[in-house]
Parts: structure tokens; sequence; C-alpha cells
């Protein structure tokens, strides 16, 4: 394969020697005798300097060198006088391969909003601060198949189309080819999904985790990485209506096994960012300070990489639901008022506010909670001797809140079925899976880590809809 030159190598090549670069025009300085452009290719969040003399070039060239263009540039790389960079491009020719028009083109050289850029998502892969970004989303993702690969786990692709609804909360987006305006109808007057394109009703997958159990229950340790979907009304800075998940799932693995598979793998990628994202970080950081730079001392958040080692560093407090609810319950902002959902009795769900108070103020390091009450948690889960709570695991994270959610599973093939009846699982369809309890049933656990979840970590940005590409939200399907 030919190798084009990236700006990434060129920066790290020794002076002297002829190159070639392509890329987009960050900025143009100079004057009528020597031109300056800072280029990006985006391979890095550097930029090379090109010096183009003026007089050897023609100012109709020249003008058409603005800020978005696409150039093409050849010349030799010698070292820089100037601060900032070792080496620079001493142009030799300069091409323009694609113009943009300075009044039309909408990123230019100076602070835009993220807002604005999430509006112009189209472009937005053309500033540092989301090149940054998206360099680091696939360093996670590349992160996450080695971790695996190298502890013997098998990639399994579980369907994104399915019957089921893994999390039993109905949220799903249905996938049909019947026509909206003329349905065909059964006797009882409901839509005939006997008839839609796969014989019965079909949804996009909320979750890979009832395959990934098949899977598991013959390959041993498999996971998922993959996109699932919610049509789940919640228009927060931390959901998605499609967003990527990975979810090992392991035989013989039970819930002890679990958390420290969690708590290993959370280590090993925020590891992996520090040791192959370093430049986009600190620069990432560098931004969120200056964000802040008006906050009072303590209303500042960690420094990024710090707060990246400090999750390292510091073994994850575990802890019960039934401990949390006394803590919550007697935490100042409860007596206070301070919660939107105060926190009265065993049983209510925890909200986010609840899940930060405990990470952030009271424990303050990642907590990871088991024991929630059934009631809150998906059929599937492993039901404790307590006839009460069953074996679920939250991973809770600064910032964040929950970044994973996990359980050992019911393997008990009557337990799962009276559960199922209970809070109404059709068991009909489903008998697929309780074969795997039927046949060769054993202990196994697995967890949901929401990519995005981590990736707002990782880049310290506050917006889920900052670390993916093309978010989609209730009301937004641009691009
Ligand atoms: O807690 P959840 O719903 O768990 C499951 O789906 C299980 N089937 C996982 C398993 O045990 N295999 O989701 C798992 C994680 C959450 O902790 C969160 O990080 C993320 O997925 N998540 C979302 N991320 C972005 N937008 C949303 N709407 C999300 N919902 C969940
Ligand atoms: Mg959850």
């Amino acid at each position: 394969m030919k190798n084009k030159q990236s700006v990434k190598e060129l920066l790290k090549a020794n002076a002297g020697t002829e190159v070639s670069i392509n890329g987009w025009v960050r900025t143009k300085r100079g004057n009528k005798q020597v031109v300056f452009i800072a280029l990006n290719d985006g391979s890095t969040i550097n930029n090379i300097q090109i010096v183009a003399d003026a007089e050897q070039f023609p100012e109709e060239l020249l003008r058409k060198v603005t800020t978005g263009a696409a150039i093409s540039v050849s010349g030799t790389l010698q070292e820089s006088i100037g601060s900032g960079q070792a080496v620079e491009i001493h142009a030799k020719t300069l091409e323009v391969l694609g113009e943009a028009d300075p009044e039309k083109y909408p990123i230019q050289p100076k602070k835009h909003s993220l807002e604005f850029l999430r509006d112009n998502a189209h472009l937005r892969f053309r500033t540092n601060i989301f090149g940054a970004v998206f360099r680091i989303r696939h360093a996670m993702a590349f992160a996450i198949h080695k971790y695996f690969n190298d502890n013997g786990f098998f990639y399994l692709h579980t369907p994104l189309i399915t019957a089921s609804d893994c999390e039993g909360a109905g949220e799903m987006f249905r996938v049909t080819t019947l026509d909206a305006k003329n349905p065909p109808l059964t006797e009882s007057g409901d839509v005939d999904f006997r008839k839609d394109f796969f014989g019965k009703a079909t949804n996009l997958t909320v979750s890979g985790q009832l395959e990934g159990e098949l899977g598991a229950m013959a390959l041993g340790k498999i996971y998922t990485f993959g996109p699932t979907f919610r049509a789940e009304n919640s228009n927060t800075t931390r959901h998605l209506s499609e967003f990527w998940m990975i979810e090992p799932e392991m035989a013989f693995y039970d819930i002890y096994d679990n958390m420290d598979l969690a708590e290993d793998f959370l280590k090993y990628l925020l590891n992996y960012a520090l040791d192959n994202c370093l430049e986009d970080l600190q620069y990432l950081s560098a931004r969120l300070q200056e964000e802040e730079k008006n906050k009072k001392a303590d209303e500042r958040s960690m420094e990024l990489i710090d707060k990246i080692r400090f999750v390292i560093d510091n073994k994850f407090e575990r802890i019960s639901y039934t401990d949390a609810i006394e803590i919550l319950k007697n935490s100042k902002p409860n007596k206070n008022g301070k919660f939107q959902f105060p926190v009265d009795k065993w049983g209510v769900d925890l909200q986010s506010e609840h899940e930060r108070y405990l990470v952030e103020k009271h424990f303050k390091k990642p907590v990871i909670m088991t024991g929630y009450p059934k009631e809150i948690k998906s059929f599937y889960m492993k039901q404790n001797p307590d006839g009460q709570t069953v074996a679920a695991m939250d991973v809770l994270f600064p910032q964040i809140g929950e970044i994973i959610g996990g359980s050992q599973r019911e393997e008990d093939i009557n337990k799962l079925m009276t559960r199922m009846r209970e809070v109404g699982v059709p068991i009909a369809g489903m008998q697929y899976y309780l074969d795997t309890r039927r046949f060769g049933s054993a202990v196994h656990s697995g967890f949901g880590l929401g990519f995005e979840r981590l990736l707002l970590f990782v880049t310290g940005m506050s917006n889920i809809r900052d670390v993916i590409p093309f978010p989609r939200t209730p009301k937004n399907a641009e691009f």
C-alpha cells in the first residue's frame, strides 16, 4: 500500500527530507513576503506549519488558501526557528484541492459554542476539540477489543432486530414493513403482526445480553460491542436514543467475579487512554480549565488527567443498596430538601443526583452498589435468599453516575419463570433463552458499559451528544 505521510508522522521526522502532505487549513497569516499556514489532517491535535515564499506563488492561489480549504503541499522539512514546533515545511509546490469560501464556511478560527458545533456536526470534526474527542473514541474502542482479546473473551455479534425486550422497560423502536396508515388487523382489532415482515412484532434491540448469555453458556467468555436503541423520552446530558454498549458475559462467574472484572476493565481502559491519548487529553484538560477559570476554587472540577489517575489509583467502594439508602436518608441534602427526589424509604429507585452524592461527596471515589430491590431491576437477575433483593451491580462514577449496570443471572429455571410471570415477560417467545437453564445451566454473570458514558468521563465533556459523531435524541435525527 502506498503510504501517504501524515502530519503526526512528519512532526516526528528528521529535518532535511523532501516531504509532501495533504490537509485542511486551520489558519493563514503573514505578509507580502512570507505566508504561514497551519495545516491539520486529523492525525493529531497538532498542526504542521507550512512556510511559503509569497513571491514564488501566484497571489490568486494564495488568496484561495483560507481556513477550511483542502490543500496539497510538497517541500523540505526544516527545523523551525519559531516556537511551538520542532519542524516546518518550506513549500516548493502548493495546490488548492478544495476551496472553502470564507463568507460561507461555518468553522472559522474563533471560539464556537458546543451548541453551534452540534448544529454543524458534519463539520465539527474539523475543530481541535472534536478531533480530540473522536480520536479518543477510536482509541477506547480499540482498547476494549484488546482487553477482551488478551483475556480470552470472544466477540459475539448479537442481532439488532429482535422480538424481545431485554430490560422489560418497553422502550423499544418498532421494526415493521406494515403500512402505518392501513395495517392488517386481527379479528379483535389489533395490528396483526403475523402478517409483518418477520411474522411477529419486532423491534430494535435495547441490549445484546440475552443472546450474549446463550453464547457465554458455550464459549465461556464473550462480549458484545454494538449499537443499542432506547425510545426513552429523557432529554438529559447522559441519555441517547442510540448508544453503543459493551456487554461481557461469563459462564461460571458470580457477582463478585463480575465486580472484579468490571473494576479491572475500567482501570485498564483509563490507563490505556493515559498511555495513548495524552496530547488530546492535555488539550481537553486545558480547555476545561479555561471554561472554569471564573469559577470559585471549590466549584471547579478536578483536573482531567488527575481525575482519571484518581480513579485508577483508588479501589472502588463496594456497598449494598440497603446501606446506601441509610447514608442517603441521613445525608445533608436529603434533610435540607436539596434532592429533587427525596429518599424516604427502602425500595425507591436511585436517581443520578443520589448516585453522584455517594460518589462525589460521601465516599469520594467510584462505588459499586449491589443488592438492589428486585422490583426496580430486570427479570433475569439472580434472586437473593432474602426474597427481596437481586444480585445486581451498578458501577457509579464521579460526574456520570451509573456507568455500568450488570448482575449475576438467575440460573434456576423455576425461579426465573416465576419472576417472568410476575413481571409479565411473555414466556412463550423466550423458550430459546430458557433452554440454557434447562440444559447444562450454571452460575453466570455479565454487565453492560455505556460507551458514551465512558467517553464522557475520559474526555471531560459534559453533554453525551458531544462524544458520539451523530447523536440521536428525542426529536433529533439530523445528519
Ligand atoms: O443498566 P442497563 O440498562 O443494563 C443493560 O442493558 C444490561 N442488559 C447490561 C448487562 O447486564 N449486560 O444499561 C447498561 C449501561 C448503563 O449503565 C449506561 O452506562 C448505559 O448502558 N446506558 C445508556 N447510555 C446512553 N444513553 C442511554 N439512554 C443509556 N441507557 C443505558
Ligand atoms: Mg442500569
